[in-house]
């Protein structure tokens, strides 16, 4: 059959678009650049253009879900909108490209090889999946922090019942005075039957830091797993597997990454490849080489957003992962501050020391309920913050201090 013109042209464009060619955007109207300094507040001001949130809203909940910037935006309404108009077999297969680019570019950034990353659905699905999936036996003994995500947390007590091994919930030191405060709980809880340590990097209940690689080295001097749960620092913290030494890592890119939406990360360090038994098998599973072909690719799945991975990651590494998490560190060492100074009654549940803290801030205001706080943030002044193990806020590249200042008096309102 010959092609018009115009349709040729336009299967050119979705040809290109699947393999990463750039094409023509409408967001693109404002150059992405990185920061010449991170303190150039103007700098911010501008990025906020890269985003679709409107003027008089402050989104400040990354820790629950992040907007994405509006090339990723565009990128997934794109390729949806050609999925619509050509569901054929021929026109699909260029998805598997592209979700071979989105693996193979997000292990880069997380410092790992191509074959040990698989796409899921979100941190929550890659948890499960490491649960579900590990051959534990009764009288084996996995250590879990009590912090964990209830992904990472009921889950383990009920495949326990289950299967018959133990489990041991540990606590830290709310207001460690060091490294080893938080690194001593999880020494004393091993014993020769130990398989598994499994801790969030960042608590999603306190805003606590673990220190992941000095646990994470005890562990494998002594041949346990682990497993840190990194919802919480991917995208807000440069994050390098291998050297921190963890055997699994899990992550969403809806958080931190700023995008797209509903897909996670599962990590499993080459060493114990296989050892997760999948849950869900897909077609050519016992003959995979890496992750995401054995224990990922799963029927069909929503694939336009997982072919928008590729621009959520070149926005981040336009900026700069280490603006980035610069970036991070000043607003929420400065949303502390200001909290402090101007609401005295606020109670912190994270600690202000921002070497045991990461992007989020939790606090608590003495008479008021959480939920009710969390409401009228949201209502009254159209601040998101999340109601989890007290008042969370947790601000990202596309706040200000302006929004800090805007939200730290709206508080003080509220906390009259
Ligand atoms: C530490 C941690 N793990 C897992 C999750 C679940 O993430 P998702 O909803 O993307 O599965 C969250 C969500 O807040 C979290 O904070």
């Amino acid at each position: 059959m010959q092609l018009s013109p115009r349709r040729k042209f336009l299967q050119q464009l979705l040809a290109a678009s699947l393999t990463g060619i750039a094409l023509p955007s409408f967001a693109a109207s404002t150059k992405l650049i990185a920061p010449t300094s991170v303190a150039d507040e103007q700098y911010w001001e501008n990025l906020k253009k890269q985003f679709s949130v409107p003027a008089d809203y402050v989104m400040m909940n990354a820790a629950n879900l992040c907007p994405g910037p509006i090339i990723v935006q565009e990128k997934v309404l794109e390729l949806t909108n050609a999925l619509n108009k050509d569901v054929s077999f021929q026109y699909r297969a260029l998805f598997s490209a592209t979700r071979k680019k989105s693996v193979s570019l997000l292990a880069k950034f997380v410092g790992a090889d191509e074959s040990e990353l698989g796409i899921t659905r979100n941190t929550s699905e890659s948890n499960c999946m490491i649960v579900h999936g590990l051959d534990l036996k009764p009288g084996d003994e996995v250590i879990i922090w009590e912090q964990n995500h209830p992904s990472n947390n009921e889950v383990w007590l009920s495949q326990a019942k289950r299967v018959g091994f133990t489990v041991k919930k540990i606590s830290v030191p709310a207001e460690p005075k060091s490294v080893n405060d938080l690194v001593q709980p999880f020494v004393k809880a091993i014993t020769s039957a130990t398989k598994l340590i499994t801790f969030s990097h960042v608590s999603n209940v306190s805003g606590l830091a673990l220190p992941v690689k000095e646990i994470c080295q005890l562990a494998k001097a002594r041949g346990i797993m682990t497993h840190v749960d990194g919802a919480q620092t991917f995208g807000s913290m440069i994050i390098d597997v291998h050297d921190m030494g963890c055997t699994f890592y899990t992550a969403s890119t809806h958080k931190w990454l700023m995008g797209s939406f509903e897909n996670g990360i599962l990590y499993i360090n080459k060493e114990y490849f296989g050892r997760i038994w999948p849950a869900v098998i897909g077609g050519g599973w016992k003959e995979a080489t890496s992750v995401d072909a054995q224990l990922c690719v799963l029927g069909q799945r929503n694939e336009p957003s997982p072919a928008a991975l590729p621009e959520a990651l070149a926005f981040h590494e336009t900026i700069g992962k280490k603006n980035i998490e610069t970036r991070i560190v000043q607003l929420n060492t400065y949303l502390k501050q200001q909290l402090k100074k101007n609401v005295p009654q606020a109670t912190f549940v994270t600690p202000l020391a921002p070497e045991f803290s990461g992007g989020i801030v939790i606090f608590n205001l003495p008479g008021k309920e959480i939920h009710e706080v969390n409401d009228k943030l949201y209502h009254t002044y159209k601040i998101a913050a999340a109601p989890s193990g007290g008042i969370r806020l947790s601000p990202h590249i596309y706040n200000t201090m302006k929004d800090i200042d805007y939200v730290v008096k709206a508080i003080g309102e509220l906390a009259k």
